[in-house]
């Protein structure tokens, strides 16, 4: 049980466990999305110039999985916490599902971008919603301007997106919580090492991450039987 208190500020990072339960397989360990696709084949810039079917290929995969998919116990959870604390709550998620936003969440940061955005490589036109399969024969999609379109998704070598918030957030949060993550992608792996000077630091999950010795509290088990009993508020 972890007490939240009436003035404390609490970040949750979620990463691919979260969504375990909602039939989202993981990327590492059994079941692992990358025992099919080598992830540097399909999710990098290199990836994307060399054989950009291939990319939205894996892509379309995705978003036919993500749109099947719906919100578990976790998700509702920390939707309700949302609901109770309101902007106290920061929930960053590495997850491009819109899982927790079909939960009833309304503020979730996106680090790692969004499965059902679409955006141009090439022209500053804003990244746009789009649940469309583009898989042989139908064409890679093109913007107006001519440039190829991409997924919106950080991709391997590429910048994490709203770090700047992340970074303020993480500076005042009194409380940090991870949810199935397996604590060894950067810069996610590294925020609980650098808050945990200030903040409680928990995380929650079946197995210990990479990071485990980071946290003062590791509660094992799955996100859907753990997080709705987690938190008491003051
Ligand atoms: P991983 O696949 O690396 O780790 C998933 C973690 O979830 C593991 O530690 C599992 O033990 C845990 N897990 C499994 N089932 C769970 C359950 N029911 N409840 C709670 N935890 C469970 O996923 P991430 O750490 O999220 O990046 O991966 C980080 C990033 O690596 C991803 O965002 C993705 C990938 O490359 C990009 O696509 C840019």
């Amino acid at each position: 049980m972890i007490r939240v208190g009436k003035q404390n500020r609490v970040f949750i990072l979620t990463g691919a466990g979260v969504s375990a339960e909602s039939g989202i397989p993981t990327f590492r360990g059994a079941g692992g999305l990358w025992r099919n696709y080598r992830i540097e084949a399909v999710a990098s810039p290199e990836a994307w110039a060399r054989d950009p079917v291939l990319v939205w290929e894996f892509y379309s995969m995705r978003r036919k999985m993500a749109k099947a998919a719906r919100p578990n116990a976790a998700h509702v959870a920390l939707a309700e916490l949302e609901s109770k604390i309101g902007e106290r709550l920061f929930l960053c998620t590495q997850n491009v599902d819109n899982l927790h936003e079909q939960a009833g969440s309304t503020h979730v940061t996106h680090m790692h971008g969004e499965l059902l955005k679409t955006r141009c490589e090439r022209c500053l036109r804003e990244p746009f919603a789009d649940d469309a399969c583009y898989e042989p024969p139908v064409a890679i999609p093109r913007c107006e301007c001519g440039g190829k379109l991409r997924p919106h998704i950080c991709w391997f070598g590429e910048v994490p997106f709203k770090l700047d918030s992340i970074f303020a957030e993480l500076e005042r949060c009194a409380l940090f919580v991870a949810i199935g993550t397996s604590g060894v992608v950067e810069p996610a792996a590294s925020f609980v090492a650098q808050v945990r000077a200030r903040a409680r630091t928990y995380y929650v999950g079946p197995e210990l991450p990479a990071n485990h010795s980071a946290f003062e509290e590791c509660f094992q088990g799955e996100a859907g039987k753990i997080v709705p009993d987690l938190f008491r508020l003051d």
